[in-house]
């Protein structure tokens, strides 16, 4: 082995990698990981002599894991490319172990050597870690027992792990996973997904915060009378009773994702745009927001479950919410009293998720909104008053719109996945979670995990199709 890295003809910092998917046959990665891969082969983004390395328990072949998988989701046409699948497929191999085994792992370590010897190359080793949570651990035990986590002896190559939400049930299953993960992987060598920091538009935030300096000024407790960040579905649980029955709303959406998304629209401006200054200011942020405090989570929270997800998940006393709303406050100068609610809900009437701003409206007047439209019709858009066209001085509501058209092919965006995989190959951890944003989201909804597990009887129902339950404190 030569120990130097193979570079892609198409952009260098693309690596030669083998992407270990652990539970390759799971949900996580038919819905959302296989569709992302196959689109940075269509698009070239992946170099040729990537192996994508399926483990599973099962003797599935290849053909038999692609069958449940819809890899055109994103193309609007929904023409597959059999070339690109064949593609695939040439890239692909399926690794069986049993995940429990210590043994196994040290012949999976063979393999990821003999893949490199035949090539004759170090080549990066990511480990994606798509099984349920609780496995994470010993998993990463296994690993490193077996010298997985370290990388090739010429140290040119990188190992990784990119692991998914939720990292731990709450705050101190997580403090203990990250303890037990920092035994056997360094922080660097740590990408925690958050898939929403990857979705096009919440990158666009911070653009525009800090791109355009008409905001920033604005952007505190005297013009901004409260935020609303919302996360509505309409599908339901879509089978997956098993990893969302144990979660609920609260830790998978408004723990794992809204929190993440507050940061970003509330944070100070960076020192800079790189990795480290950005989860400086993102960290320093989360440090500030107030957990809700016990004597107010009857008044800040709401909970709720729709009517039908017993029976779908055939768990009669099942008291998942999988409604979650939430009001909290950054307890900072800039922040102080502005009161900012975190929402999500599935099997709601729309699929939306928005960041509202709202600011002060003058004396009699309605308040400004400035939205931020994440998904889906992406784009910004501003009300305004302005006068109506006529002999009287009357008012009207009008938008400032900018849609972005993101689904046009000159844009060709790459969707959350795809560059979560990228950024994974290349090792850029700017748009992962750190160990301490973590800890500081699990912080903020604690109490009331806690108060929610001694009780049920908040928990309401509501009809598949509804509206947002809940009122937004500022209209
Ligand atoms: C996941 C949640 O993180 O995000 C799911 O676990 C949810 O419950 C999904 O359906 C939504 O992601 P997207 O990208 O489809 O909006």
């Amino acid at each position: 082995m030569s120990g130097e890295v193979a570079s892609n003809k198409n952009d260098k910092t693309l690596e030669p990698t083998i992407l270990v998917i652990f539970g390759i046959t799971g949900d996580l990665s038919s819905r959302y990981l296989l569709p992302a891969l196959f689109h940075l082969i269509k698009d070239g983004m992946i170099h040729e002599e990537t192996v994508i390395l399926g483990v599973t328990r099962s003797s599935k072949t290849i053909s038999e894991v692609f069958e449940n998988v819809s890899f055109c989701g994103r193309d609007d046409h929904s023409v597959c490319d059999p070339e690109t699948l064949e593609r695939m497929k040439k890239h692909t191999q399926m690794f069986q172990m049993d995940l429990d085994k210590s043994d196994d792992y040290s012949t999976l370590h063979k393999r990821l050597d003999e893949l490199e010897n035949e090539r004759g190359f170090c080549m990066n080793r990511i480990y994606y870690l798509s099984i349920p949570p609780l496995a994470y651990a010993p998993v990463i035990q296994h690993l490193g027992e077996n010298k997985l986590n370290e990388s090739c002896s010429h140290n040119v190559s990188k190992t990784r792990l990119l692991v998914e939400k939720p990292f731990g049930f709450n705050l101190e299953s997580a403090e203990k996973l990250i303890k037990e993960t920092s035994s056997v992987f360094s922080e660097e060598q740590i990408f925690r997904i958050d898939h929403y920091l990857a979705k096009e538009t919440v990158q666009n935030i911070l653009t525009f915060r800090f791109k355009n300096p008409i905001f920033e000024p604005l952007w505190n407790q005297q013009y901004i009378a409260g935020i609303t960040i919302s996360a509505f579905e309409e599908i339901g649980v879509l089978g997956r009773a098993a990893f969302y029955d144990p979660l609920g709303a609260l830790r998978d959406f408004i723990q794992s994702h809204l929190i993440q998304i507050m940061a970003i629209v509330t944070m100070d401006k960076p020192k800079s745009f790189n990795t480290e200054n950005i989860h400086i200011s993102k960290q320093e942020l989360m440090q500030h927001i107030e957990a809700v405090p016990g004597e107010k989570i009857a008044e800040r929270t709401k909970r709720a479950q729709y009517i039908g997800y017993r029976e779908e998940i055939d768990k009669p006393d099942s008291v998942t919410e999988t409604y979650a709303s939430i009001l909290v406050y950054i307890d900072t100068p800039r922040w102080q009293g502005v009161p900012i609610r975190l929402v999500t809900g599935k099997s709601m009437n729309i699929r939306k998720t928005e960041v509202r701003m709202s600011f002060h409206g003058a004396e009699g007047q309605a308040n400004n909104h400035l939205r931020f439209r994440i998904q889906p019709n992406e784009g910004i858009e501003l009300d305004l008053l302005t006068k109506k066209p006529g002999y009287t001085e009357d008012v009207q509501s009008t938008k400032m719109d900018f849609t972005y058209d993101l689904h046009s092919p000159e844009h060709g965006y790459p969707d959350a996945y795809e560059r979560v995989l990228v950024d994974a190959i290349k090792g850029d951890r700017t748009l992962f979670a750190t160990s301490e944003e973590v800890l500081a989201s699990w912080r903020v909804v604690q109490p009331v995990l806690d108060n929610w597990a001694t009780h049920s009887d908040d928990l309401t129902e509501y009809e598949v199709g509804s509206k947002d339950l809940t009122e937004d404190i500022v209209k």
